[in-house]
C-alpha cells in the first residue's frame, strides 16, 4: 500500500471535519488514485511545526483562513514544489495573482473550490467545463449568512435584526456577522470568480459593495407582494469592453433562476451565448460540506485528469419508491363519493394531506394532495378508483417532489 500524506494547516471548523474525512473515505481515494490519503501532521496556534509537516507531506491542505501566516505557507509549499488545497477567499482575493503564478512557476496545483460557495463545484465548472465559453455574465448568491437572513425575513415577516439573531442562533452567522452582512465576504468571492470567468486580474479594491444592514422588513413585505424575491446579488458582467463587479442586494422577479435559492444555500448563475444560462446551487458552507469540496481537490490533486469510472459496488437497482401524489378526480356531484375514494386509499395505506372540491354542476373536481406512499400502493389504489361507477373520467395523478432543501 502507498500512502500520500496531507499536512493540514488548520483544525477548526472545515480542518476537524476534513481530517475525519480522509480517514472515512480512504478506501474510496485509494481506488480511485491508487494511493492511500493520510494526515501526516496537524498545524494550530498550540501544536505543529509547519517546517516538520510540510517535509512529512505531499500535499498541503490550508484551512486557518486569514491572510498571514496562510499566504506565507501557501507560498513555502509551492516553492518546495507541493501541491496545495486551500478553501481561503481572502488569501485569493488579496493575494491570487502572487499565488497563481508562483504555482505556475514551480508546476504544481492550488486548488481552492471550497473557497467560493462551498461545496457548490463553480470553480471546477468555470476553469474546467466552461473553459472554452465566452462568459458574459455572473450571478451569484454566494454568501449563505445573508441569503438566510432574508428568506428569514420574507418567510416570517421578522426584521434585520431578529433574522440575524435566528441566524446567530442556528450557527448560520458568526458572534461578529459584519464581513457577511456588509457585503465583504461576498465581494472577495466574486472577485475570485470574476478573475476566472473572465481570465482578468480583479482585485478586491476593484469590487462595489453594499450589505443588507439597512433593509427593512417593509421593503420584503414589498417584495413578495409583488412575487419578487430579494437576494444579496453579485455580479460580474462584461460592459462595453470592460467587466464590473459588484454586490448589492436586488429584486429578483420568480423565474430567475436565484429567485428560489433560499436559506443558507449559494448558487452562482453563468450567462454565455454558447451555452445560455447555466446554474449552480447548494451548501455554501458547513464543516462537512466544505470538508467534502477540499478533499474532491485533494483527489484532483493526486490523480492526472479525466479518469475513467470504475464499478466499485454492486448495488440492487430499487424498483417501487415511496412519492406523494397529486391526485385529480372527476366525479358524479352525489353524497357518499368523497368517503368511498377515501376508503379505497386508506385500503392501501394512502393517508390523504389535503384536499379540494369544486362543483361542476352534475359533476365536481376532487383534488388532493397524498402524503408519500409506496407506488405500488398509490397505483393499485388509482386502479381501484377508476373502477369506481361515479368517476367521470380517466383519475390523473402527478407526483409531487416535497423536498425544499432549507
Ligand atoms: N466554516 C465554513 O463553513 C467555511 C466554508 C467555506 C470556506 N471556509 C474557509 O475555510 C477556512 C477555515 O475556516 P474554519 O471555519 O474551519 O475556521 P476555524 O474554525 O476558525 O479554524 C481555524 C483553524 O486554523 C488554526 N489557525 C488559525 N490561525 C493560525 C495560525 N496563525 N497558526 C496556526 N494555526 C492557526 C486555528 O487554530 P486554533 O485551533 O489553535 O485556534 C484553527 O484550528 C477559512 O479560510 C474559511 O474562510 C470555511
Amino acid at each position: 500500500m502507498t500512502s500520500f500524506r496531507v499536512g493540514l494547516l488548520g483544525h477548526g471548523t472545515v480542518g476537524a471535519a476534513f481530517a475525519g474525512l480522509v480517514v472515512e473515505r480512504a478506501g474510496d481515494v485509494e481506488r480511485v488514485t491508487g494511493l492511500r490519503p493520510e494526515i501526516s501532521g496537524v498545524l494550530t496556534r498550540s501544536r505543529g511545526d509547519f517546517r516538520e509537516i510540510l517535509e512529512a507531506s505531499d500535499l498541503i491542505v490550508e484551512l486557518m483562513g486569514g491572510r498571514d501566516p496562510a499566504r506565507q505557507y501557501v507560498i513555502e509549499a509551492m516553492r518546495a514544489g507541493r501541491h496545495v488545497v486551500t478553501a481561503n477567499k481572502q488569501l485569493l482575493a488579496h493575494h491570487g495573482e502572487e499565488l497563481w503564478a508562483l504555482a505556475r512557476e514551480r508546476e504544481v496545483q492550488l486548488r481552492f473550490e471550497a473557497a467560493v460557495a462551498g461545496v457548490v463545484p463553480v470553480i471546477r465548472v468555470l476553469q474546467e467545463s466552461l473553459s472554452a465559453a465566452h462568459v458574459e455574465r455572473l450571478h451569484g448568491i454566494v454568501n449563505g449568512t445573508t441569503n438566510f437572513i432574508l428568506s428569514e425575513m420574507a418567510r416570517t415577516g421578522a426584521s434585520y435584526a431578529d433574522a440575524l439573531a435566528e441566524a446567530q442562533r442556528l450557527g448560520y452567522a458568526e458572534a461578529d456577522p459584519s464581513e457577511d452582512v456588509d457585503g465583504m465576504d461576498a465581494a472577495a468571492k466574486m472577485a475570485i470568480l470574476a478573475r476566472l470567468a473572465f481570465n482578468t486580474p480583479v482585485s478586491l479594491g476593484q469590487v462595489r459593495y453594499e450589505g443588507i444592514e439597512r433593509i427593512t422588513a417593509d421593503d420584503v413585505a414589498y417584495a413578495r407582494e409583488l412575487g419578487l424575491a430579494l437576494k444579496l446579488i453579485g455580479t460580474a458582467e462584461r460592459i462595453d469592453g470592460g467587466l464590473s463587479v459588484r454586490v448589492h442586494p436586488a429584486f429578483l422577479y420568480p423565474g430567475h433562476p436565484l429567485a428560489s435559492v433560499s436559506g443558507p444555500f449559494n448558487a452562482v448563475t453563468v450567462e454565455s451565448p454558447a451555452i445560455t444560462e447555466i446554474t449552480m446551487s447548494g451548501p455554501g458552507a458547513g464543516g462537512p460540506q466544505t470538508a467534502s469540496a477540499v478533499l474532491g481537490d485533494v483527489i484532483s490533486a493526486m490523480i492526472p485528469p479525466a479518469s475513467t469510472p470504475e464499478v466499485t459496488e454492486d448495488l440492487p437497482i430499487v424498483a417501487d419508491v415511496e412519492s406523494a401524489f397529486y391526485l385529480h378526480l372527476e366525479v358524479a356531484d352525489r353524497p357518499g363519493v368523497l368517503a368511498a375514494v377515501a376508503t379505497v386509499l386508506g385500503d392501501q395505506g394512502v393517508s390523504v394531506k389535503s384536499v379540494l372540491q369544486h362543483g361542476l354542476g352534475t359533476s365536481a373536481r376532487l383534488v388532493m394532495v397524498l402524503h408519500p406512499v409506496l407506488e405500488t400502493r398509490f397505483f393499485a389504489a388509482l386502479a381501484r378508483i377508476a373502477e369506481l361507477d361515479f368517476m367521470r373520467a380517466a383519475p390523473r395523478a402527478i407526483r409531487v417532489i416535497e423536498e425544499e432543501f432549507t
